[in-house]
């Protein structure tokens, strides 16, 4: 096909936003085997020049959708078999369509350690997403964090692939009720700035235990779509790492929809389609007459392109009853039920870090005046701009949050805090002080990274005033990832990680200020007391050496102690551990490890606890980890209520990749076992047991 032709099949295709209602409307929901046959039959239909079509986004950044008032990315499907393209939305807060519900930035989701929330949330996203006329949701981002200068890592769930593989995989299953979703970056991407050409090195091992467990939960959820990454990945792109698409996610993993390309990461043509890059978006560079005469040449071979072709189609086939389905209201994008969800992961994302004499939560009848400082107190801050910019139906900022819920008899002073007299003197005055600073997009955001990971000065300077003018301050740090606080840690009584909580932000601050809320988030990464502790993050590198060890092993492994660790977060209660128990001390290797442990509320409030369990190895062959998380649960308790909580491990999890026989090894020696509140070794009760030939 010569350039011409594919413009003006391009052309006609981006026309056709909708899927042809005539060809599909009626059909139900197809079986495996009906998909499977069906794709064979329209493969079997359609010219070269239709498949390479269908192989990527149109020309033009965005298309008004059929009968909508919002625009995608597409493809052009195949108008002659009425065949759809795709229709892609980003996220990742929700879907990125103007008044659609806003959720707490992924960050802030994954502090929630609630992937039943998280199926929700994803419900919510296909559903509104579907409504206003898309099919593909490009916004599962589960890169992990391996230092928290990323400026992505607001975008992603946390820093421990186990945990992120939970909270993928839930997303992709809710979204999945109604659309496909696209799971990103394939792999290695974690650093910004560089991305477009850094070349993530790392060895086998690293890269299947640390760098893919959650990518291959998220294939084993069923996700659609594989987005591969920009970045290079030991020497060879990875929108053409034949290794990455066709060995690993393909031919092992068994993955049955299709890679597609992050927006212009394509580097070649025949190099791409052959190592199993199926679709270049956002538009075509390289999968244009190039890749038909590539095929024509024998450097591409036609079963890579109908290979190509079939992934894709077979993806449509799975949600057709859907396309143009009338059961979707366009009204309830954004409305109050979908904005309660938002509100709810808000509050439970929230993480109390620190609270000294009960400074939290403010009383009602007994606060007379309360002030409320910070520039960020009256602004939107949705977190990162760029790809994941959003504009939803409405926002509540933590000002507008505090006064709605303290009610008339308290009176809220606020102040931006520029003027630190000023507002040291309202300080000084007021019964309770609360203080909102942190990051914004301008910190950090798609592109760049935050390589200093403290407050700005001025932020600090504002905590130190109002905390030593007011011994009951609270402050409220709005972010997307780690915040190094050791400058003021100690003379804030109080310390609540908001993130960026979406649309809802400010009510669900509130909620928990005033403990309507009992806050239940912990950690999904370490916060480390200064950039010293970390491994370097050099985003100026053409080449960068991943190691195995990152996040809290690495802090286990070098004895170093965080400002707060993995997993951690405190309540306005009190939960005891006791009476760990394992159902049996010696498990198979096909068997799977079955821990009980004993969790009370022993305070006088109800809470929900997250319960965390991590496994530890004694005499390893390899050099291991000294604990890795393997479960967890969240688990709600009334005052005084104790639970039996039960977690369990397969034997298979507990295995370590061995490149030299290119397999996973389950060994046969001690394990230990821990169960608790937090990462940290003190909060833990352990145990042991054996792996054994039985
Ligand atoms: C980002 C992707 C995103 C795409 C389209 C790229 O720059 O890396 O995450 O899905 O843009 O918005």
């Amino acid at each position: 096909m010569d350039r011409r032709l594919f413009l003006k099949v391009s052309a006609v295709a981006s026309s056709i936003m909708a899927f042809p209602r005539r060809v599909w409307s009626a059909v139900a929901r197809l079986s495996e085997s009906a998909i499977a046959q069906k794709v064979k039959d329209l493969v079997g239909q359609m010219t070269l020049d239709e498949k390479i079509a269908m192989m990527a986004g149109v020309l033009g950044p965005f298309t008004q959708v059929k009968d909508s008032p919002f625009r995608t990315n597409n493809t052009p499907g195949c108008e002659r078999l009425g065949i759809p393209g795709i229709r892609f939305v980003d996220g990742s807060r929700g879907i990125r369509f103007k008044g659609a519900t806003c959720f707490p930035a992924a960050m802030a989701r994954g502090a929630t350690w609630d992937p039943a929330l998280e199926e929700r949330v994803g419900n919510v996203i296909g559903y509104e997403g579907r409504s206003g006329g898309a099919n593909f949701f490009g916004g599962v981002c589960i890169n992990l964090l391996r230092h928290p200068s990323w400026g992505r890592s607001q975008e992603t769930f946390g820093e421990d692939p186990y945990h992120l593989g939970m909270m993928g995989a839930a997303v992709v299953r809710g979204v999945q009720n109604h659309m496909m979703a696209c799971t990103k970056h394939f792999a290695g991407n974690s650093i910004d700035k560089s991305r477009h050409y850094v070349d993530v090195r790392m060895d086998e091992r690293t890269l299947r235990e640390i760098y893919l467990p959650h990518f291959k939960a998220c294939v084993d959820a069923g996700t659609a779509s594989i987005m591969n990454a920009y970045n290079t990945l030991n020497g060879e792109p990875c929108a053409q790492n034949s290794h990455l698409l066709s060995g690993i996610l393909k031919n092992e993993w068994g993955f049955k929809g299709f890679v597609l390309s992050d927006f212009g990461s394509l580097k070649s043509t025949a190099a791409s389609a052959n190592a199993g890059c199926d679709v270049e978006m956002d538009r075509r560079r390289f999968y244009d007459w190039k890749l038909k005469s590539a095929v024509q040449t024998g450097r591409v071979k036609i079963d890579k392109i109908n290979e190509a072709v079939s992934r894709q189609l077979g993806q449509h086939l799975r949600f057709i009853h859907l396309e143009g389905s009338t059961d979707y209201d366009r009204s309830k994008l954004g409305g109050p039920e979908h904005a309660a969800v938002s509100r709810e992961c808000a509050q439970k994302a929230m993480v109390l870090l620190k609270n000294e004499n009960k400074t939290l939560p403010l009383k009602r009848g007994e606060i007379k005046t309360l002030a409320v400082f910070g520039e960020l107190a009256d602004k939107v801050n949705l977190g990162a701009t760029g790809s994941t910019a959003f504009e939803p139906s409405y926002t509540v900022t933590p000002l507008q949050g505090i006064r709605r819920a303290a009610g008339k008899n308290i009176a809220i002073i606020f102040d931006d805090g520029v003027d630190l007299i000023s507002a040291r003197d309202k300080a000084e005055h007021a019964d309770a002080a609360v203080v909102v600073v942190g990051l914004s997009h301008l910190d950090e955001n798609e592109g760049f990274d935050r390589l200093n990971l403290n407050l700005s000065d001025k932020h600090e300077a504002l905590i130190r005033e109002i905390a030593s003018a007011n011994p009951k301050t609270v402050v409220v740090i709005e972010a997307g990832g780690a915040v190094t606080m050791e400058a003021w840690k100690d003379q804030a009584p109080a310390i609540l990680l908001a993130w960026y909580g979406g649309m809802e932000a400010g009510n669900a601050i509130a909620d928990v200020i005033f403990g309507d809320v009992n806050p239940s988030g912990k950690l999904p990464i370490v916060i480390p007391k200064s950039n010293e502790q970390l491994y370097p993050f050099d985003n100026k590198a053409r080449k960068v050496e991943y190691g195995y060890y990152h996040g809290y092993r690495y802090f286990d492994k070098h004895g170093l102690e965080p400002a707060f660790p993995f997993g951690f977060g405190i309540s306005y209660t009190a939960y005891k551990y006791s009476n760990l128990r394992l159902a049996q001390k010696t498990i198979g290797r096909s068997g799977k490890l079955v821990a009980r442990v004993d969790v009370r509320n022993a305070g006088d409030v109800a809470g929900e606890e997250i319960v965390q369990l991590y496994v530890g190895y004694n005499g390893s062959k390899v050099d291991r980890p000294i604990k890795e998380l393997k479960a967890f649960a969240r688990v709600a308790l009334k005052p005084g209520e104790t639970k039996t909580v039960t977690l369990e491990v397969p034997a298979a999890d507990l295995a370590y990749y061995d490149p030299d026989s290119a397999g996973w090894r389950v060994e046969e020696i001690e394990y230990l076992i821990y169960m608790g509140p937090s990462s940290n070794k003190q909060d833990l009760l352990s145990e042991s047991f054996r792996v054994a030939s039985i």
